[in-house]
């Protein structure tokens, strides 16, 4: 994997940085600005180097079915907001192209000077981003000198701008290269992933709310580590598929088979909660209590781990060497809820750096910077969906493969 240090001097050059500044936004407001400051320091370095920096990034999704959906998709995903921001931490402009292909975005192109930044409207307002389309990744590719990938959060889509670009330039003798944050993302994953003997006891802990979404790491996750813990609504289709009455807790009927044999086969190395904060209602509850897990009463919900699963889990999480986390242990959104997640926050704290700890992006990396633990962990993924893949796939994910020779 070439990294940007390795690449000759690119002063002058037209360097595209795809980026994941896939944020979360509401009304136009930019809720966790995390992805993009955690990209500045490769877009900080090419300034210095005197590039001209275009950046690419996807914005949520965009439909294509449906041409009333389509246009509600575009506005809500406008990466307008994302330009102002960045400029913000950047300290100078960042020029804004609206146009995703075609003259219009060759001619802002086309007055970058060196050192400069733009940043290119969502890429997926193009039809063929997300199929990876070759004429678009050529035309896109057209407009480099060299190609960066700087998004480690969108590296498990093989799409137009995270593969197709880097396999034309290649295919041109052209540079393309991995930036920081995606050094650093693949260094630390990757203990997740090839764990050595010293990193020893292994602990995962999945939670989240479905079993479907994690079937592939919890076959990968059976075979790395000593223990997985399992919590939040995913453990309802553990319990539902071994004859426990969960109420009206979220389960998935089609996964009942799998979660019991990935139960049975894993012989004690799955620890499952004892028990459950429960509510009468998702939302407008008017009692909430704490069972045991064999004693959900009929018409309540899980919405949390309980105490004495806290407990359980902690103390699994202080025995071990390596621990990587993915997905929340309740409903961390609603406050009568967050105990569960800042309990496992808390743990990770006190274990410290006698262990390697992950949080593996998405919302347990939400809820880590929510709850203001992000230095309790030795790393907290920008990359949800990348994380669990790479896990999925022996540390393989086709934005990072395509950069390798
Ligand atoms: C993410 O937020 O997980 C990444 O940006 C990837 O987004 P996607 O699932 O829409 O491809």
């Amino acid at each position: 994997m070439k990294t940007i240090n390795q690449l000759p001097n690119l002063k002058g050059q037209r360097v595209i940085v795809r980026v994941d500044f896939n944020v979360p936004l509401k009304d136009g407001a930019i809720r966790d600005d995390n992805r993009i400051v955690q990209a500045l320091p490769t877009i900080q370095y090419l300034i210095k180097q005197e590039a001209k920096i275009i950046l690419m990034s996807h914005l949520g999704k965009v439909d294509f079915k449906d041409p009333v959906q389509t246009a509600d998709d575009m506005k809500k995903n406008n990466l307008s907001p994302v330009a102002g921001r960045l400029a913000e931490l950047l300290k100078q402009p960042v020029t804004f192209s609206d146009a995703t292909r075609g003259d219009k975005l060759k001619f802002w192109i086309n007055t970058l000077e060196n050192g400069q930044v733009l940043l290119m409207q969502n890429t997926r307002y193009e039809k063929g981003e997300t199929k990876n389309d070759p004429e678009l990744s050529k035309e896109w590719a057209s407009y480099a000198d060299a190609f960066i990938m700087g998004a480690f959060g969108s590296a498990h889509r093989a799409h137009a701008s995270t593969v197709g670009i880097p396999t034309v330039l290649k295919e041109q003798g052209k540079p393309v290269a991995v930036g920081y944050l995606v050094e650093k993302e693949v260094k630390n994953m990757t203990k997740c992933v090839d764990v050595k003997p010293e990193g020893h006891p292994y602990v995962a802990l999945l939670g989240g709310l479905k079993v479907s979404d994690k079937i592939k790491v919890i076959e990968s996750l059976m075979k790395k580590c000593d223990k997985i813990l399992i919590g939040g609504a995913m453990a309802f289709t553990f319990y539902k598929a071994l004859g426990h009455n969960v109420g009206t807790s979220p389960f998935e009927a089609d996964q009942l088979d799998f979660a019991k044999k990935c139960y049975e086969d894993a012989k004690g190395k799955i620890v499952l909660p004892l028990d459950v904060v429960v509510a009468d209602a998702y939302d407008g509850w008017k009692e909430i209590r704490t069972v045991l897990i064999s004693q959900i009463p009929d018409g309540f919900m899980g919405m949390d781990i309980g105490p004495k699963t806290e407990k359980l889990f902690a103390a699994e999480l202080l025995k071990a060497h390596t621990v990587f986390w993915n997905g929340p242990m309740g409903v961390f959104e609603k406050k009568e809820f967050t105990n569960g997640t800042i309990a496992i926050c808390q743990a990770v704290k006190t274990l410290g750096r006698k262990a390697f700890t992950v949080c593996g992006g998405g919302d347990s990396a939400a809820a880590v910077k929510q709850f203001g633990y992000m230095d309790a962990f030795s790393h907290v993924s920008t990359g949800g969906g990348a994380s669990l893949e790479m896990i999925e796939n022996d540390g393989h994910l086709p934005g990072i493969d395509v950069i390798g020779d």
